[in-house]
């Protein structure tokens, strides 16, 4: 299939883009509007590859989306272009209301009106809200709880009003907490590890005692190919590693693995509206002949070595526009934390 992948430039989206290529089954158009995490270095191998093009311009552009869809004669599309990251979402919610609600929806109804056969909506596993206890289906009622979960929430409801309203052929994915390669160092995984590399505090909200269902990129890129390939239309497919942890487990892990000292950790103001705990049943996409094949202390282990292994990557994301988001979210915070007990 000819298949149009949105924020093909990001983490997530780079891994689908790859695999959806080296599956040898599709040709990818990446458009993606290169904003703060979109980063072409991130798909260097594909530069030129004869099943690889690219546009840059944003979901919001509706005359750009027109013409993409026109020009590549698009069969297939995949939103992968979001904003992402919780605390950016309680510094400046506009911006995700923008691209998360009205940007899928201009993607959407263009993709209706050009008869596109396809179209997978990636959309996260938080817009449940925190699940103290159990774990979330996908007819579970959602209850988002940051501006950034409520976006996304509202960009995967209306990507399934299209199939009640419509027929028009989508797939939903409810995706767990990722990690891997390529992931832009605001996220915990990645923030942690480097700042670790730099013998720099480590920033762990509240009590670190939060829970999160840690995903492999490799797994979830995956289970996003497997539903697109083979779910059922106007289905919701949840997409989780399996590998509940607490926060502080996963910090006391990546500073063992680069042998540095757990007084890095430092007890910090938490996150507000925090959500304590998510938890998905997969079930459903299991059935539909997907598992998890990455082991979380395995693919933690690899992840960090990646970061240790490609300083460039990441100092030249740090030394940007990062600093100043840095600056805001944690100089504060860090000032006021505790360290962690040795
Ligand atoms: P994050 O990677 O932001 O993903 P999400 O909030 O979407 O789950 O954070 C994962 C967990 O790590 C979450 O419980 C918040 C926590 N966290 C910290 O304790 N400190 C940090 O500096 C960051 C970025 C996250």
């Amino acid at each position: 299939m000819r298949i149009l992948v949105t924020g093909g430039a990001g983490f997530i989206g780079s891994h689908l883009v790859r695999r959806l290529i080296q599956s040898g089954r599709h040709s990818v158009v990446n458009l993606d509007a290169l904003k703060y995490s979109g980063n072409l270095e991130n798909l260097a191998d594909l530069a030129g590859h004869p099943q690889y093009a690219f546009v840059q311009a944003d979901i919001c552009d509706q005359k750009a989306v027109h013409a993409t869809l026109q020009t590549h004669r698009i069969e297939g599309i995949i939103n992968c272009a979001a904003e992402t990251h919780v605390d950016r979402s309680i510094l400046d919610p506009g911006a995700f209301a923008r691209t998360d609600v009205v940007g899928t929806g201009i993607l959407l109804e263009e993709a209706r009106q050009a008869g596109v056969q396809r179209f997978l909506q990636v959309s996260t596993d938080e817009v449940y809200g925190s699940v103290e206890q159990g774990s979330s289906t996908e007819g579970d009622r959602l209850e988002p709880r940051s501006p950034y979960s409520a976006s996304k929430a509202g960009g995967d409801l209306l990507v399934l009003s299209y199939w009640t309203t419509y027929r028009f052929p989508v797939v939903v994915t409810r995706g767990s907490n990722t990690y891997g390669p390529n992931q832009y160092p605001e996220k915990f995984i990645p923030l942690f590890a480097t700042n670790a590399i730099d013998g720099e505090p480590l920033p762990l909200y509240g009590d670190g005692r939060q829970c999160r269902d840690w995903l492999s990129v490799y797994d979830h890129a995956a289970g996003i190919q497997h539903v697109f390939e083979q779910g059922e239309p106007g289905t919701v497919y949840n997409v989780g590693g399996g590998n509940e942890r607490e926060n502080i487990t996963v910090a006391e892990q990546i500073v063992a693995t680069l042998g540095k000292s757990r007084s890095l950790i430092r007890f910090v103001e938490d996150r507000p509206g925090h959500d304590r705990r998510y938890s998905i049943d997969c079930r459903r996409l299991r059935a539909l002949g997907w598992s998890p094949q990455v082991s979380f202390e395995e693919g933690l282990k690899q992840t960090v070595e990646w970061y240790r292994t490609h300083e460039r990557w990441w100092r030249t994301i740090k030394s940007g526009e990062f600093k100043d988001y840095y600056q805001q979210q944690y100089a504060k915070r860090l000032q006021q934390g505790t360290a962690c007990g040795l």
